[in-house]
């Protein structure tokens, strides 16, 4: 919660800032556009003081130009509504800081599932699973065990019905870090340098000897990869495999 109380106290501080502004020096100001332009450069300077991520910048930055920009569109209000719902659905967790949802591509699923089968692994673990873009083909293409753990609402909602006709997979609606990774031969993460390295305590202290870790993008911070394999995607995808 501590990023969205930031978020809000810069905005707060920086509409009282301009506001107060406004009253002082009315002649500074003409129009709507410069009062959103001079509150959003103050919102983006606070975001700055309380040492927010640095996309925070933006984001201050355009929100009071945005917002005044979309009401003189004069969209139902409940479109607002029905945006903020499907956001709060897809980004369940993102505002206290959890991973938000971005997806593997079909290149970096597929090198997955090659190095499952190489590892002849009979039982696979994916953490955060989004829509099931590594688990569904997963578990489509091999006779093999596939659990998943997705905690906002709408990416679960459409892995687990994509789950629904495959009796060897099954994406639980939890937090990743609740589940046990003893029992996997191949465990698999797409989620952000942020939590690595709590990650890396987790597996290091749960998967068993000899089972496979593959991180996608992210490495562990002071873990060498047994490999690191370069996929030729969008985002020329690495996936870190860590022997335990
Ligand atoms: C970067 S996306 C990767 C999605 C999918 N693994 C893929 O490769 O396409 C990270 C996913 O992890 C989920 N996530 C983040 N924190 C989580 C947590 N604590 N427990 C369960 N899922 C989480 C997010 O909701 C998001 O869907």
């Amino acid at each position: 919660m501590i990023t969205l109380s930031k978020a809000l106290a810069a905005q707060i501080l920086s509409l009282t800032f301009t506001v107060t502004l406004a009253w002082m020096l009315p002649a500074l100001f003409h129009g709507i556009w410069c009062l959103a332009l001079v509150q959003g450069t103050a919102a983006a300077l606070w975001s700055i003081v309380l040492r927010q991520r640095y996309w925070w910048v933006a984001i201050h930055l355009l929100f009071l130009p945005m917002a005044i920009a979309m009401l003189s569109l004069r969209l139902p209000s409940g479109l607002y509504l029905l945006i903020m719902l499907l956001l709060t659905l897809v980004f369940w967790g993102t505002v206290k800081g959890d991973v938000p949802l971005f997806l593997s591509s079909s290149a970096a699923a597929d090198a997955v599932a090659a190095i499952v089968e190489q590892e002849h692994a009979g039982i696979f673990a994916e953490l955060g699973a989004g829509v099931g873009s590594v688990a569904v083909p997963l578990a489509q293409r091999r006779a093999i065990r596939v659990d998943a753990w997705e905690r906002a609402p709408l990416p679960w909602l459409i892995a687990a019905s994509r789950c629904g006709k495959l009796p060897n997979a099954c994406v639980k609606r939890a937090s990743l870090w609740g589940c046990n990774l003893a029992g996997y031969d191949v465990v698999f993460a797409f989620l952000s340098p942020m939590v690595m390295a709590e990650l890396g305590e987790k597996v290091g202290a749960e998967m068993r000897s000899g089972s496979l870790f593959i991180s996608s993008s992210f490495p562990i911070p002071g873990w060498k990869p047994e490999s690191i394999v370069q996929i030729e995607d969008r985002r020329s995808t690495k996936l870190f495999c860590y022997r335990v």
